[in-house]
């Protein structure tokens, strides 16, 4: 054990996302089962600890929440200790406020802070570590999205949600012979979309990774109608885009580092696809159901190892790593070397192979 290490500080930033809670448990009861390790948790994310709210985390405030959703500490995807909205005379002005934070993490007396986020998170704690501030990182996101890592927790139940309601989707498309549309988050990455989409059978998956023909996708919906199925299931990602054309942007968040919300892009997708084939078509959004809710069981596990590995690292003085999944082993990557960095669905992933040689079309 670090000899140094007498009080960790602990935040969950960006949106959050199911098993944030088991990883708070798990690096929470590992670290203070050792002596003189005290844990607090900062309240909102960076915000927390810019503004100095937190809270102290022991046995008992960490128990019975491993199949809580959400995160018991609460969390920000727009706070920003190098980007701080600050009011002035009625308007926003942002501030760097990164030697302050540095300063509070000092009067709080923390040795080290354990941030669990996907990229936004881990940019803010590569700087932070750059400042002198010892970090250690938990990859999160239901995006699946974070360089560095095989799996973040969390997809696994994003996926499973979204699984299951295109299943529940398939009944009203057999019934009443029509092409349904499922939009899924993901933001600019297919994880999502493909995991779901191959887990519930859908006839089209369509990612940001690769842009559809609208064509494409009329002549493999007509062709099955053809043959007698009169229905089919497009399983879309938010991010998904015409060749050549735009993202659907849904909203844009002013205050927040990554501006663009994405959404919508099945509704016009459905209208295109209804006026080229002729067939009615319906588009569901999904939308933040699949960030809510309890955890799967995979996702408890993978968060609690996360947490457990965080812990250690902290314990043994191994700061500036982010614990990584490599095939089943956990491992730990730079958080130097992800800062910022996401991973997108390539060409050759093995789910885009078992996604064309189980017949489903990309629509290209
Ligand atoms: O990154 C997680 C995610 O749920 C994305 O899939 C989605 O695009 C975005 O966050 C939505 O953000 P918000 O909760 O701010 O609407």
């Amino acid at each position: 054990m670090s000899a140094h290490v007498k009080r960790v500080g602990l935040l969950t930033g960006g949106g959050d996302c199911p098993g944030l809670n088991a990883v708070i448990r798990a690096v929470t009861k590992s670290l203070i089962s050792y002596d003189g390790i005290q844990v607090i948790g900062f309240e909102d994310g960076f915000l927390g600890l810019i503004e100095k709210r937190y809270k102290p985390l022991d046995w008992d405030a960490v128990s019975g929440i491993l199949q809580q959703g959400g995160t018991i500490l609460g969390t920000s995807n727009k706070a920003d200790p190098f980007h701080h909205a600050v009011e002035k005379d009625g308007a926003l002005h942002y501030v760097d406020y990164s030697e302050q934070t540095i300063d509070n993490c000092r009067d709080i007396g923390i040795d080290a802070l354990v941030c669990i986020g996907g990229d936004g998170t881990m940019a803010i704690a590569k700087e932070l570590m750059n400042k002198g501030l010892p970090i250690v990182g938990v990859p999160k996101t239901i995006d699946n999205d974070l360089y560095g890592t095989d799996v973040t927790f969390g997809y696994d139940t994003a996926v499973s949600i979204a699984a299951e309601a295109i299943d529940r989707i398939h009944t009203t498309a057999q019934s009443h012979h029509r092409i349904m549309l499922v939009e899924t988050m993901g933001r600019y990455a297919g994880w999502l979309t493909l995991g779901a989409g191959l887990a519930g059978g859908a006839d089209v998956i369509l990612i940001p990774e690769i842009e559809y023909d609208l064509d494409v996708i009329a002549e493999r919906v007509k062709e099955r109608s053809h043959k007698g199925r009169r229905f089919s299931i497009i399983a879309v990602s938010e991010g998904a885009k015409p060749r050549g054309g735009e993202l659907t942007v849904q909203r844009i968040v002013e205050d927040s580092p990554d501006k663009l919300r994405l959404g919508g892009v099945s509704i016009k997708l459905c209208s295109q696809i209804e006026d080229v084939t002729g067939l009615e078509a319906r588009a569901t959004i999904l939308g933040h159901l699949q960030r809510g809710g309890t955890p799967t069981a995979f996702d408890r596990v993978l968060a609690t190892r996360y947490g457990v590995a965080a812990a250690d690292m902290v314990r043994r003085g191994h700061f500036g790593r982010m614990a990584a999944l490599r095939g089943n082993e956990i491992t730990s990557v730079a958080i130097e070397e992800i800062g910022g960095r996401t991973r997108k669905v390539q060409r050759d992933d093995q789910l885009i192979s078992a996604a064309l040689a189980t017949g489903v079309s990309l629509g290209v």
